[in-house]
């Protein structure tokens, strides 16, 4: 008895040693083992839960045919989680270049590599425009540095981030668990007056105010002008009801196309028409 105590001892000691030699090389090899929370460029190494980045890669709908960006990709384990998890294909920019070198190791390892690419550079310089979803875990004030780029990138671009927001470009949706994340879906631009065409009422003026996915608006329909009600932008989709002249309600749904809208609406005798729009 007083044997199998002792070896229960040894295995549960050797059990706990291997988890926390396990714990100090997360991430790391025997090449190079970063440390958490040492210096990088614009913000420290802290590598995100894995649990966390599997809900932020799930939330953002990540699949086979997405070009994933993680910007500031430490030891690389967001772009391979959305390789091997999420079949899509990854890119880290990572600026410290033994982080760099380490992160493509552990791709290899993981056998992602065809899938997978780290580069060595910085998120400021590095053209990512390519990207149709972009991750990150960097800092309130480098969120809103990269804003403007983020912004300009094609419509229906999602974008995750660990712990910080985006300023006033409110999240479509915050993760609360198990730590902070949000999640945006990158706007088309379209404040402004667009004529459109194809509708019961003949030509018809629809103006447009926009703050990031937030929009409202009006449609001119004949000598009146209807409130956009429940209007909607979703990437590139532009959604609204509006009533006409007899309170009779019209569904519209149009995809932007920079300065042209091409979609569909419920005439009264709820056929849908096709509509298109330009820019004024
Ligand atoms: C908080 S860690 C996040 C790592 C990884 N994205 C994750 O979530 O597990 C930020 C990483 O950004 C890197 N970094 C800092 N400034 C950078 C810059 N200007 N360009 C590229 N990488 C940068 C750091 O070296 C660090 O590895």
């Amino acid at each position: 008895m007083k044997y199998f105590k002792f070896c229960f001892i040894i295995f549960s000691t050797l059990f706990a040693l291997n988890a926390f030699a396990q714990s100090i090389l997360e991430g790391g090899d025997d090449k190079y083992q970063p440390r958490v929370g040492q210096e990088g460029k614009d913000v420290v190494w802290v590598p995100t839960n894995n649990e966390l980045l599997a809900i932020m890669l799930k939330t953002a709908k990540v699949n086979s045919t997405d070009l994933v960006y993680d910007l500031g990709s430490g030891d690389g384990r967001i772009a391979i989680a959305a390789a091997k998890d999420f079949g899509a294909r990854a890119i880290g920019i990572e600026f410290n270049p033994e982080m760099a070198q380490l992160a493509q190791r552990n791709v290899d390892r993981s056998g992602v590599g065809d899938r997978v690419k780290i580069i060595n550079g910085d998120i400021f310089v590095e053209n990512f425009s390519n990207a149709t979803v972009v991750t990150m875990y960097l800092l309130p004030e480098l969120n809103i540095a990269l804003r403007p780029t983020i912004l300009k990138m094609k419509p229906g671009t999602r974008v995750t981030s660990h712990a910080f927001n985006m300023g006033d470009w409110e999240a479509d949706v915050e993760i609360d668990s198990p730590a902070k994340a949000f999640y945006w879906v990158v706007p088309a631009q379209v404040a402004g007056e667009w004529v459109i065409s194809g509708m019961e009422s003949g030509k018809t003026i629809l103006k447009l105010s926009q703050h990031y996915q937030k929009i409202g608006g009006t449609l001119q329909v004949g000598n009146e002008l209807q409130p956009l009600l429940n209007p909607k932008l979703d990437g590139a989709t532009l959604s609204f009801t509006y009533l006409d002249r007899d309170k009779t309600s019209h569904f519209v749904m149009m995809s932007v196309n920079n300065n042209e809208l091409k979609g569909l609406y419920k005439s009264r005798s709820y056929n849908d028409n096709v509509i298109t729009g330009k820019r004024l």
